[in-house]
């Protein structure tokens, strides 16, 4: 990532038009990661752009698994069974957490010892929350700083154990249920809240069986994945920027086509319709397990509200674009219950307070949380991505609505989840 790039993002009047998401990132890694240890090729059509996707592609390549992309653009992942081949070099798992947490879980279960390392910002991230579950199941993991990566897994022989996650984490639970697949026995991963479910519907769309029954999935060790030909949905988390765009302006109207509409990840539209965007979601089916949908969205009044307790864990990647464009809400927004916010690519609490302050409007940060006014007017600046492409957004989206152009130091950022978004911005802002 060359952090060096600048973006320019002048005011707009609406935001018009149809715009064509790359796909799912969370999907997108679990289908690579799944395809690796299948029997056979899998096919996924509109993969995600993401260079995280990327880190997990070539890290599956480096345990043996090539890749490849047809000539029609889709991504064919070959699969050899769930016996990976020891890595001849450390693997770069880049700035992308999913990457790591959830390869830990295959790793732990591989007769190889290897290592996984990352770039500054995930060097930070906290990883104990994934060497606790592997290694009651049997592996042994060792850290920097007491759960910090780089990470070395030696796998082996795992036993299925029942794990209660003190984090709401969809990573968590996927890394749990991936070396639960290697184990012996069934292994249960009881959550506190219940978080996004890809782990287990792309589990299932390989062919194993995986249960639940109320907030735990299960899942029985020893079950054999097939290579599948996936369509990947939209990534809604990507959409959430654009429809923030169109809710600062009441004439805006935007397309998406073919965005993720998972209930588990769709609680964003409720909440964006409960702030005042209008939202309409049309065509819907089902691919994979996955449901797939049309939205459509125009502006009308930009209310605000509170984000709380499951809510926040629903939307914990679209809070930095919420509270971006907050202080242009009637009543202003409040966050609570986030603070896993402060372990995300950057500290996306303290990154949004600072940004939000440098266009001149007022927010009060809190351990877990932000409260931000609404009704307030804010000149455009000069703004830092924090390296976390999801800051770089968030605050291009903020800068349409603000008076004077923004420039955001560090855009390239936003290329970790989504490359090519300043120019599809440009090709809907009205001016
Ligand atoms: C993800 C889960 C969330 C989310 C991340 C992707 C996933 O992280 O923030 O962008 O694909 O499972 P946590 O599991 O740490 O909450």
């Amino acid at each position: 990532m060359t952090d060096s790039s600048t973006a320019t993002v002048r005011p707009a009047r609406s935001v018009r038009g149809v715009v064509r998401i790359p796909g799912d990132k969370s999907i997108s890694h679990r289908y690579a990661m799944l395809a690796a240890i299948a029997d056979g090729t899998s096919r996924f059509h509109n993969f995600s752009a993401a260079r995280d996707c990327f880190s997990t592609l070539d890290c599956m390549r480096a345990l043996g698994r090539s890749w490849k992309r047809a000539e029609n653009g889709a991504i064919e992942v070959q699969g050899r069974g769930a016996q990976l081949s020891a890595p001849s070099e450390r693997l770069n798992c880049g700035n992308s957490g999913s990457t790591m947490r959830m390869l830990s879980g295959i790793l732990a279960g591989q007769q190889f010892e290897s290592e996984m390392f990352g770039d500054e910002s995930l060097s930070r991230r906290p990883m104990a929350r994934i060497m606790a579950p592997l290694s009651q199941m049997g592996a042994r993991i060792e850290s920097r700083d007491g759960g910090r990566p780089p990470l070395k897994v030696r796998g082996g022989s795992l036993k299925a154990i029942h794990y209660k996650p003190e984090v709401a984490s969809a990573q968590v639970k996927s890394c749990v249920l991936f070396a639960g697949l290697l184990a012996d026995g069934e292994t249960m991963v009881e959550e506190p809240i219940r978080t996004r479910d890809h782990g287990e519907l792309a589990l299932h769309a390989f062919g194993a069986e995986v249960g639940r029954s109320g907030n735990t999935a299960h899942i029985r060790g020893g079950q054999k994945l097939t290579a599948i030909e996936a369509h990947v949905p939209g990534d809604l988390s990507s959409a959430a920027f654009f429809l923030c765009a169109a809710a600062l302006f009441p004439d805006s109207q935007i397309t998406m086509p073919g965005i993720l509409m998972n209930p588990t990840r769709a609680r964003l539209l409720d909440i964006l319709i409960r702030m005042g965007l209008k939202v309409s979601v049309a065509h819907l089916e089902e691919h994979h397990g996955e449901l797939v949908g049309a939205i459509e969205a125009q502006g009308g009044t930009w209310k605000g509200g509170v984000i709380s307790g499951a809510d926040t864990a629903a939307l914990i990647d679209e809070i930095p674009v919420l509270a971006a464009t907050a202080p242009y809400t009637e009543n202003g927004l409040e966050v609570r219950d986030a603070k896993e916010l402060r372990v995300k690519e950057s500290d996306r609490i303290a990154a949004v307070a600072a940004n939000l302050r440098k266009m001149g409007a007022e927010v009060e940060e809190r351990p877990d949380g932000m409260r931000i006014p609404g009704r307030q007017h804010l000149q455009g600046a000069e703004l830092d991505s924090f390296s976390d492409h999801r800051i770089a957004m968030a605050f291009a989206i903020a800068a349409l609505r603000a008076d004077g152009q923004s420039t955001i130091i560090g855009a390239d950022a936003a290329g970790v989840s989504y490359p090519g978004f300043f120019e599809e911005l440009e090709t809907v802002a009205g001016r």
